[in-house]
Parts: C-alpha cells; sequence; structure tokens
C-alpha cells in the first residue's frame, strides 16, 4: 500500500469487536474488516498524530474490555465495531502536535489496524531509545514491564536475601519482576503452566527454582516444598487457587503485589478465597496497583532497565505472531499459557 503523506486515501485493515461477551473469549467474537477512505494526513485544525502501527501487544486487562459494564471499569468498554484498541509501537506520518514530529517512533495506546489516527496524545510516548529493538515496547520497556518494575520495587519493598514467589512467572511481567529480584539479590521461584515455560524461568532468566502448577495435586505442599522457610513476597498475577495456596505459606510482614489476577477474568462468578485469616496473623501487607498512577515514574524505570538489557543482565522472551489477522487468535491463547513470553503482533516492520 502506498503511503505518501496528503494522498488520497487509502484502505485500512483493522480487527473489530463484534458483540460484547462474556465467559472465555473465542476468535469468532473478532473480526478482521477493511475500511477505505484513511487519508495519510491529520486534518488541519487538530493536534492530532496520524501513525503506521508497527507492533501491538495483546493484554490480559483487553479481555474485561470486551464485557459491558454497568458502571465504568477502570478502563473503558470497547466499541463493537470499532477498531479494538491497546498498547501498541507505531511510526508518526503525520503530525500537528508540538511534541511529535513526522519519522518518530511512539508506543503507548493505538488502534488494532495499519493506520491511526490518534486524537487523545496524552497516551503515547516518544521512544527515546530506538537501538534496542523497537518490539521491546510492546513490553520488556513498556507497559509490562514498567508494571514488574512498580509492583516489584514498589509496591514489595525488596530487600536483600529475601524470599521471592512469582505466579505466571514466564510471563510479559513475570519473566522481568523474576530478572529485577535476582538484581536485589533475592530468592526466586516461579511457577507456569508448562514444562518449556519452567525451563526458560531456570535456563534463561536464573529463577532459582521453578515449578509447573498444572502437574501439582496439591499447591501448599508444593510451595512448602520450595520455601521451607516461607514466602517474603508474593508477585500475584492469577489470583485463585494460587493465591489460596501462597497465603498460609506467607511470612510474618510478608507483602504482596496484586498485580493481576488472570484466573478470575472469564469466570462469571469468582472463585472465593478461604486462607484470608493469614492476612491478619502473618500481618501481611497485601496492596493492589494500577500502572496509570505511577506514570510520572517512567523515565526512571527505562533507563534502570535500559542499562540492564545494554550490559546483558536482563534478558527478554518474546512471542511475536505475524500479522493483523493472526491477532485474535494471539489475544486469546493468553487466557489458554498459549504463549511463551510478551505476546504481541507484527502488523509492519518499518
Ligand atoms: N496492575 C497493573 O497495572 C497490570 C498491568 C499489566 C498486567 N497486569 C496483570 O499482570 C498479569 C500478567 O500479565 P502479563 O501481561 O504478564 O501476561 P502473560 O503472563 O504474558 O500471559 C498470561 C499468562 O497467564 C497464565 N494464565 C492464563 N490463565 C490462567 C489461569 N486460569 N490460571 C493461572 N494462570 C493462567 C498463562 O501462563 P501459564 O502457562 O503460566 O499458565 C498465560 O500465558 C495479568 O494478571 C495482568 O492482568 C496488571
Amino acid at each position: 500500500m502506498a503511503e505518501k503523506r496528503g494522498e488520497a486515501a487509502v484502505e485500512n485493515k483493522k480487527v473489530v469487536l463484534k458483540h460484547y461477551i462474556t465467559g472465555f473469549p473465542k476468535e469468532s467474537d473478532m473480526e478482521l474488516v477493511t475500511t477505505g477512505a484513511v487519508r495519510l494526513k491529520v486534518p488541519e485544525g487538530t493536534t492530532a498524530v496520524l501513525v503506521k502501527n508497527l507492533y501491538l501487544s495483546c493484554d490480559p486487562y483487553m479481555r474485561s474490555r470486551m464485557t459491558k459494564h454497568d458502571e465504568p471499569s477502570y478502563v473503558p468498554d470497547f466499541i463493537p465495531g470499532e477498531a479494538i484498541t491497546g498498547y501498541g509501537v507505531a511510526k508518526v506520518l503525520d503530525s500537528n502536535h508540538p511534541n511529535f514530529n513526522e519519522g518518530d517512533y511512539v508506543w503507548g495506546i493505538t488502534g488494532w489496524e495499519e493506520y491511526s489516527l490518534i486524537s487523545s496524545t496524552e497516551g503515547l510516548i516518544k521512544i527515546k531509545y530506538t537501538d534496542v529493538p523497537l518490539s521491546y515496547y510492546t513490553g520488556l520497556l513498556g507497559m509490562p514491564g514498567f508494571t514488574a518494575y512498580i509492583g516489584f520495587f514498589e509496591i514489595c519493598k525488596p530487600k536483600k536475601g529475601e524470599y521471592v514467589f512469582i505466579s505466571a512467572a514466564s510471563g510479559a511481567v513475570g519473566q522481568l519482576v523474576g530478572q529485577f529480584a535476582k538484581l536485589m539479590g533475592c530468592y526466586v521461584v516461579g511457577s507456569a503452566g508448562s514444562d518449556e515455560k519452567v525451563n526458560l524461568l531456570k535456563d534463561k532468566f536464573g529463577f532459582d527454582d521453578a515449578f509447573n502448577y498444572k502437574q501439582e495435586s496439591d499447591l501448599n505442599a508444593a510451595l512448602k516444598r520450595r520455601f521451607p522457610q516461607g514466602i517474603d513476597i508474593y508477585f500475584e498475577n492469577v489470583g485463585g487457587a494460587t493465591l489460596d495456596a501462597v497465603l498460609p505459606n506467607m511470612r510474618i510482614h510478608g507483602r504482596i503485589s496484586a498485580c493481576g489476577m488472570i484466573s478470575q477474568y472469564n469466570l462469571e462468578k469468582p472463585e472465593g478465597v478461604r486462607n484470608l485469616i493469614f492476612i491478619i496473623t502473618k500481618r501481611i501487607r497485601f496492596e493492589g496497583f494500577l500502572l496509570f498512577d505511577h506514570i510520572d515514574r517512567y523515565p526512571e524505570f527505562l533507563e534502570f532497565t535500559v542499562a540492564h538489557v545494554k550490559d546483558g543482565t536482563i534478558t527478554y522472551v518474546e512471542d511475536v505472531v505475524e500479522g493483523l489477522e493472526n491477532a485474535p487468535s494471539a489475544l486469546i491463547g493468553l487466557f489458554f499459557g498459549r504463549n511463551v513470553g510478551k505476546q504481541l503482533v507484527v502488523v509492519a516492520k518499518e
């Protein structure tokens, strides 16, 4: 497709949500449509930015946006028939905004489509380091990486030598939490849903130990074996049965960073948690957080993490799918554990 500025309208492929859903999402809940009439030029009199999308991020929170909420949720519901929106990496083709110029690379909220006209630019960040893979700004250097940084350093306040447990440990957030914890001199154990992921945790990310939770009939016993002295820090990504098994295994004055509870996202009736009493008896600090509240600390996170990426002390695994048409199945795969590492979709490489 030609993409000269100001040229006549071009076609734009996009992924739309067909209808609101309950339960587990299916590929058929979304579809790829082609629309015409996108001019590769920002309309006069606006401060919008027109971008070509390169990499799109598949994130668990997007499931919530596929359901119609009666009360406003912490993120807006998707609008059926319109392009799904989410985090991505893009190249600026045209801009009327003083902070963005043609040719800049940006990451932030964009559309699941080839070209997006972005009017709300407050969710857009100009990419400072382009000498690392640009796809990293969907994961390692983008929203999930920043989540790992805030959720671990700010919420958990780790100390050298502490015992750390991470669930969904090989995912976009978890793999980085584990590496941050190792940098801090902690003892780190992760759980994941396949032997391939368990091997990654131990062999690639340097976890001290890891286990496949799907092969453990008694999660409480599995944790006791790995943490005979107890857990100081639990980085919570899954909720449900894992959380219930962690609580009795926490140490006195332990901290739980409630980042996500993916095991509950598709359930129409959430599971109960029976062991909450241990929050009192073990004097646990159990704190939820959302990365939006900490966005002013993104530059600090970026400098810290880029330095470790460049000196090789932090590594990152991505699960890369090619083509917008494959984005729906990639997104759904998160809820079945199909992704190995950060799930992203390549729309275009340049
Ligand atoms: N608080 C915030 O601001 C914030 C920001 C970003 C992300 N989050 C949360 O952080 C968590 C991790 O996100 P991510 O982007 O790193 O995702 P991810 O781990 O890359 O992908 C999701 C993984 O969750 C696991 N999973 C899926 N269903 C599960 C179930 N029923 N029980 C247990 N595990 C299940 C699967 O791994 P296995 O094969 O290991 O089961 C799957 O690969 C999510 O809960 C997400 O909502 C929170």
